[in-house]
């Protein structure tokens, strides 16, 4: 099958150091892929370079063929990769629905304002935040703030949806919940790359994982296999004490 997401070579270099050093993987269509690796290993700096936050310093990235290594955040979304990140920001003092409202519109700037509240509304619906919809943001949980970065995320129409660790910090059950919301994404055909140290969750959600360590790939697989990888236990699970 054709990779829906291909990144090829990806180098990114901070001065002297190589954050990211030729990362390979393809996202076929319909998966949930998961990046995992010890803290520093290059993980969040991967997904900038998804993402277009940040430029390769060599390398290649492409969504269903089609180049995207030179292209800005703005035209990426546009494309289809939508992100939400590790540290949650939305804007304190608007409501639920115009922080969505406001990713409806980014990378889609001609929408009509009456398209862009229904998919800030379907993004609500599908994140279980509508009846918060009315509610300014500073007034969530921790638990909905992730869930209205999602939201935001999904209002761009993704076809890749980009997640930094949007389960840390959260208690068990709501982690449960968050499984089944980004499950239900997948469901409703948005393909999902995610990054996680909650282990169990990476288990239940993701279909193969990348696991990263110094910038590099270590190895890939599924969680069932790389999680018995001695030299995953070694640089990263056994430090965890997973
Ligand atoms: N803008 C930057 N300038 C310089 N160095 C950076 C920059 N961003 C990241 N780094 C360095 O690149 C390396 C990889 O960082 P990155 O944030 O990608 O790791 P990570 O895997 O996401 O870690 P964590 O699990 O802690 O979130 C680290 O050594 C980090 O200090
Ligand atoms: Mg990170």
């Amino acid at each position: 099958m054709t990779p829906l997401l291909r990144a090829i070579g990806l180098t990114k270099r901070f001065g002297g150091l190589a954050a990211v050093e030729d990362v390979s993987f393809d996202v076929a269509p319909g998966e949930i892929f998961a990046i995992i690796g010890p803290n520093g290993a290059g993980k969040t700096t991967v997904l900038n370079l998804l993402s277009g936050l940040l430029a390769p310093t060599s390398g290649r990235l492409e969504l269903d063929g089609h180049d995207l290594t030179t292209r800005s955040t703005a035209e990426r979304c546009h494309a289809g990769l939508g992100r939400a990140f590790q540290v949650v920001q939305p804007f304190p003092e608007m409501t639920v629905r115009d922080n969505v409202l406001v990713g409806a519109l980014f990378g889609h700037p001609g929408v009509p304002r009456a398209e862009a509240e229904r998919r800030a509304d379907e993004a609500l619906e599908r994140t279980g935040l509508t009846a918060l919809a009315d509610v300014d943001a500073e007034e969530l949980t921790l638990m909905q703030e992730k869930r209205l970065e999602i939201a935001r995320a999904l209002a761009t129409q993704p076809r890749v949806l980009l997640l930094d660790e949007v389960m840390a910090g959260l208690r068990p059950a709501e982690a449960r919940d968050a499984v089944q919301l980004v499950k239900g994404v997948r469901d409703g055909g948005v393909t999902v790359v995610f990054i996680e140290h909650v282990m169990p969750v990476v288990r239940d959600l993701a279909d193969r994982v990348l696991v990263m360590d110094h910038g590099q790939v270590l190895t890939e697989g599924p969680y069932a296999e790389v999680v018995q990888d001695p030299r995953v236990i070694e640089a990263y699970l056994g430090k965890e004490g997973a």
